[in-house]
């Protein structure tokens, strides 16, 4: 039985939302990301672990303790292009996994069009900015409702 707990997982130069070409990324900070989650979260009846980390290592670790949650939001950021270490451990979970990117990554350099994320995750959102964390949020809460969890 999952928790009522979504995790979102955000990975390397996202801290830097805001400062960070603006013209992919948008002029919000990942803060302001953090809080649109947390209010969406909030009205479906979820809490939200908001997490980020620039360091491959560390998000490896948080997706394999990610426990009962009830799904996990993810923008692996540069890692989704890169890597395999993230990609298995992400295939290892039960949960429903939406990868998120703010921008779309199919319409920018050809490298980012390949995502190792894509291929475990439940679905993926790209290029709707910050709306798309708060749609990842509503289909885990659309999933955990069905009960089926894929
Ligand atoms: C990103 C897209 C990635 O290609 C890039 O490396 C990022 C952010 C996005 O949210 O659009 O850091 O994941």
């Amino acid at each position: 039985m999952s928790d009522q707990r979504i995790v979102v997982l955000n990975g390397p130069n996202l801290n830097l939302l805001g400062a960070r070409e603006r013209e992919h990324y948008g002029g919000q900070t990942l803060g302001e990301v953090e809080e649109r989650c947390r209010a969406r979260a909030a009205a479906l009846g979820f809490a939200i672990d908001f997490r980020q980390t620039n360091s491959e290592a560390e998000l490896v670790g948080w997706i394999q303790e990610l426990g009962d949650a009830a799904g996990l939001v993810i923008n692996a950021a540069a890692y989704t292009h890169t890597s395999i270490a993230i990609h298995d451990a992400l295939r290892l979970l039960a949960c429903p996994v939406i990868e998120v990117h703010l921008s779309n990554i199919f319409a920018r350099e050809r490298f980012r069009a390949r995502s190792y994320v894509a291929p475990v995750a439940t679905g993926s959102i790209s290029g709707l900015g910050a709306t798309g964390y708060e749609l990842a949020i509503e289909a885990i809460a659309a999933l955990s409702a069905a009960g089926d969890g894929s």
